[in-house]
Formats: structure tokens, sequence, C-alpha cells
């Protein structure tokens, strides 16, 4: 199976996911694709060996079907199978999902179906949540919503704010993202859910 991962920043879930696709992993990394052309995820991504790309969403200044056709350009160059969306910023129009639909995946700072959207740190803690965590799944036209792939639970303890809760969460992120890779490229669909740790 070949994975474009998309980023847009440190890139930490990108590398947990290009370093779980080694040995008899059925998958590998095939393009690293950053909306900024700054973001530190393509050195980590080059260090590794995997292509990368940038696709600046800044110059189309609101013609976002431009900067979409180039995204899609860039990413047919590469022939994925899977594209996985690793902390990447832009939100994709519902013509750009569908092209992609069952094929593109992402993971989300959340529990969803809560928190959808951003600040899902500072919402939690606001809400009194005592329990935190993250999201795989598929990316559909409505933000955040897709069918769910697999979750993992953190606690949230006393004193946490969303800087100590998003360190918490992030850890679990790179725990399940590879975990739910792994089982899609074995071909198993089946929802995964971590226990808390
Ligand atoms: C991660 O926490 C990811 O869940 C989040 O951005 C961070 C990226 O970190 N994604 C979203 O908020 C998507 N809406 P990383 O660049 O170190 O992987």
């Amino acid at each position: 199976m070949r994975v474009a991962i998309l980023i847009s920043g440190g890139g930490s879930n990108m590398t947990a996911l290009a370093d779980s696709m080694t040995g008899d992993h059925p998958a590998r990394p095939v393009l690293v694709l950053s909306n900024r052309p700054d973001a530190g995820g393509l050195a980590r991504a080059d260090a590794r060996g995997i292509p990368t790309a940038a696709v600046d969403h800044r110059p189309y200044k609101g013609d976002r079907a431009a900067f979409e056709a180039a995204l899609h350009d860039t990413l047919c160059a590469a022939q994925p199978d899977l594209i996985c969306l690793a902390g990447f910023m832009r939100v994709l129009t519902e013509g750009f999902v569908a092209r992609w639909q069952g094929r593109m995946i992402n993971i989300h700072p959340s529990l969803l179906p809560k928190y959808r959207g951003l600040d899902t740190h500072a919402r939690a803690l606001e809400a009194g949540d005592t329990e935190a965590g993250c999201t795989v799944h598929e990316v559909t036209p409505a933000l955040d919503d897709g069918p769910i792939l697999g979750q993992a639970r953190v606690p949230v303890r006393a004193g946490d704010t969303p800087d100590s809760l998003a360190a918490r969460v992030l850890e679990a992120e790179h725990r399940l993202y590879p975990a739910v890779l792994r089982r899609l490229a074995e071909g198993d669909r089946k929802r995964l859910d971590l226990p808390q740790r």
C-alpha cells in the first residue's frame, strides 16, 4: 500500500507513521506533502529518504479550488492508495474529499464526536472532562465527522493546562495512528479502541 501523508507543521504524527512502515509492514510512505513550505516535518521526512513536496496555500488567496487542484495533481503523481492527514490544518472542500473518499483518513485530537474543529483541549478542560483522547476517522465532507476507525484515551489530571493535556494526547496519537494504519494496510477496517494509559 502506497501512503501519502499531509502535514502543516512539525509532523510528529507523520514521523510515527513513517517509522512504523518498515520490515514486513504492508505499507510504505511515498510522499510527505505540506501546505507550508517551512513545515518542520518536511525536513524530518527528507532525513528519512521520503519524497517531499509543498503546495503553499498562500499564493492562492481564497481560490480554494485552484489550491486543491494543485494539491490533487501533486498527490496523483505519487499514486497513493491511502492519504493520511497528520496535522494538516486546511479544511478540504467537498469536491476534493469526494475524489479521495474511502482513501483518506485523519487524526483529530479529541474523542469524537466531542470537540470537532479547533481548541479541543481547552474545550475538554472547560467542560470538566475526566478523560480525553484522539480519534482516527475516515474523511468525509463534514468536518471531523467520518466513520471512526480508532480511538485512544488518556486521563485528564488535576492541574492540567491545554498544553499539558495536548502533550499527553499527542503521545496517544503516536500509538493510535500507526496501529490503525497497520490494520487498514492489512485490509482490516474494524474499529480499534486502545485502553486508557
Ligand atoms: C496533532 O495533535 C493532530 O491531532 C492535530 O494537530 C497536531 C499535529 O501535530 N490535528 C488537528 O488538530 C486537525 N484538525 P504533529 O504535526 O506533531 O503531528
